[in-house]
Order: C-alpha cells, then sequence, then structure tokens
C-alpha cells in the first residue's frame, strides 16, 4: 500500500508521520495541493489524501484517474468542491472526514457570538485609544435569547449543546429530523418560522445546489429586527451584498462569518496590509465593529487537524484494501 498526500501543511506533517510509522504504510509527502500538474506525481500510488478549497474540477480528477489513482481521501468534512460527474465517469470511491471535532467549530461559533453581544471588539478598539467609558455600548444577554440552528447534523447539534448550557431557547430547522431533537421539540417546520422567531440565526449546512445565497434581501426581511448572524459554515450560504444592505439599515444587528463567498485564495493568506487586502466588499465588512470576520479558522485546532489527517489516512487505507471504507461519500 502507498499513498500519497497532498497540499500537507507543517502544522499537519508529525500527524501524518506519526501514522505512516504505527501503521507501517508508505506516505508521500507533497506540500503543493493536487492540480492538473500535481496529478502525476501520484503515478504508481494506490490512494491520494487530499485538502483544498480549490475546485477539483473535471480536468484534474480524469488526470489522477489516468494516473490509475481513483481512492480520493478528502481531509476535511464539504465536498461542495468534487466534480461529481467526473467522480461517477472513472468510478472514484471519495470518502471525507464528518466528524474530525464538531466541537472545534461550535466552541469558535458561540465565542464569536459572546464577543458580539458584549461588545467587545468596540471595547478593545476604544481601550486601546485610552477610551474606558462604558456608554453607548450597553450589551445583550444570550441566556435571554431564541437561537436558530439551520442544519442539525453533529456541528449543529454541538453547537446546539453549548447555546443550552448559556440557558438561550434552541429551535432548529432541517429537512431530516434527529429522533432525540424531535422528542425535545426543537423542530420548526419552515425556514420562516426560524426567521420569525429567532433573535440568533447559527448556520451549521453544507453548501448544496438548493441553498445557495438562502440568506438573501428577502429572507432577512422576515427576520426580527435586530437579528444576529453566524456563518462557520460555507460562505455559498449568504448574500453577502444582501448581508451589507441588512447591517446598514439595522435589520441585522451584527454577524460572525467564518467563511465568505470569494474566501477562496484570500483567506490562509498575508496580504502584509489591510489596505492590501484585495477585496472591498470583505475589507467593508472587516471594518465594521458588530461584524466579526476570520479566515476560516474555526476548525483550526491540535484535535481537529490530527483527526482530520489521521482518519482521512484510515480511509485511503481501507479504499485500498477492501474498496471501501467508513465515510464514503455518495454523488
Ligand atoms: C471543512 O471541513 O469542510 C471545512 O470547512 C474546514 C476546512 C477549512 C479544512
Amino acid at each position: 500500500v502507498k499513498i500519497i498526500a497532498y497540499g500537507i501543511r507543517e502544522d499537519e506533517r508529525p500527524y501524518l508521520e506519526e501514522w505512516a510509522q504505527d501503521q507501517g504504510i508508505e506516505v508521500r509527502v507533497v506540500r503543493e495541493l493536487l492540480d492538473e500538474q500535481t496529478a502525476d506525481l501520484a503515478k504508481g500510488y494506490d490512494g491520494a489524501v487530499v485538502y483544498q478549497q480549490k475546485p477539483y474540477s473535471g480536468a484534474i480528477l480524469d488526470r489522477l484517474a489516468a494516473n490509475g489513482v481513483t481512492n480520493l481521501s478528502l481531509r476535511n468534512v464539504g465536498v461542495d468542491n468534487v466534480d461529481a460527474d467526473a467522480v461517477k465517469r472513472h468510478g472514484f470511491k471519495v470518502t471525507n472526514v464528518p466528524a474530525y471535532s464538531p466541537a472545534a467549530i461550535a466552541e469558535f461559533t458561540v465565542t464569536r457570538l459572546m464577543q458580539l453581544l458584549r461588545r467587545t471588539p468596540t471595547f478593545d478598539r476604544e481601550q486601546a485609544l485610552g477610551d474606558l467609558r462604558w456608554a453607548p455600548d450597553i450589551a445583550d444577554e444570550l441566556n435571554t435569547m431564541t437561537v436558530g440552528i439551520v442544519a442539525t447534523g453533529r456541528i449543529g447539534r454541538a453547537a446546539m449543546k453549548i447555546y443550552q448550557g448559556f440557558g438561550a431557547k434552541v429551535i432548529a430547522y432541517d429537512v431530516y429530523h434527529n429522533p432525540e431533537l424531535e422528542k425535545q421539540g426543537i423542530y420548526v417546520d419552515t425556514l420562516d418560522d426560524l426567521y420569525a422567531q429567532a433573535d440568533v440565526i447559527s448556520l451549521h449546512a453544507p453548501a448544496t445546489k438548493d441553498n445557495e445565497k438562502m440568506l438573501n434581501d428577502a429572507a432577512f426581511a422576515k427576520m426580527k429586527p435586530g437579528v444576529w448572524i453566524l456563518n462557520p459554515a460555507r460562505g455559498a450560504l449568504i448574500d453577502t451584498d444582501a448581508l451589507i444592505r441588512a447591517l446598514d439599515s439595522g435589520q441585522v444587528a451584527g454577524a460572525a462569518l467564518d467563511v465568505y463567498e470569494d474566501e477562496v485564495g484570500i483567506f490562509n493568506t498575508d496580504f502584509g496590509s489591510f489596505a492590501s487586502i484585495p477585496d472591498e466588499r470583505l475589507k467593508n465588512l472587516m471594518e465594521r465593529d458588530n461584524v466579526l470576520v476570520s479566515p476560516h479558522i474555526a476548525f483550526y485546532t491540535r484535535t481537529a487537524v490530527k483527526n482530520m489527517v489521521q482518519y482521512a489516512l484510515n480511509n485511503n487505507r481501507d479504499l485500498i484494501a477492501t474498496g471501501h471504507a467508513k465515510n464514503e461519500v455518495q454523488f
């Protein structure tokens, strides 16, 4: 068994090496991402382990298949950037890591909400200028609020528990109803019901063709005035221009965005200065005290990174050995 791993960062390498040693399996480390050129490095390997936000395009998957590699294990959960037609055309077996650490995302999401509710971005900024006054930045308390969870997968459920720990009322919308939550009477019937009742909307859905820009002008208009929006999921879920309009009008009180529609090529890059960030709309959001932007870091913990690397390698090993693995994704 020989595995090639693409796009390996320095923080991932120790976990990869530990796994390879424990398993006695050869894993070739490639720092570059999988693309049409680097796909040729896979010749002679039995499977590839990958993580990237750039598309796994038809052309890339064609190249990989031409090199005899059709076992593809993603180190992350989202599969929205994988070309489904190419997967079917070549009979790729694809795995993801659906639960590397739901808590990592949930903890970060609630942390950002608490910063927004307690106005810490404003206090931090004013303090640095020597202004230690209280008013007018009076805060709100989560325990008085209703939180609406959109999608009750592992991350949504982990977030729900934390919100409940703070004493918030939690409601949720999902097409699929988790039986445990159903018993607790958590679910509302429609997204419109959730929009009408929630003081905070916490997005935990994967990006699909059906939910693109689900938070648009019409959706914001149905929400309670002064609603707080949290998106640690996928940038495609929010129409950014509509969000900016809703922030300007005050319909949305504030937002925590760990993802952004146009984040690919921007997040996880050092531009050297704020002025050099090449996205005016993103900077518009970043300059607001009531918007917390972060560069897709909710997942970025030691626990999560270790699990992403080692669970993906387990999946790839199992695909190679048996043709199946625990986390196979159906396209
Ligand atoms: C995912 O797991 O799909 C994520 O969004 C996290 C990624 C940045 C590694």
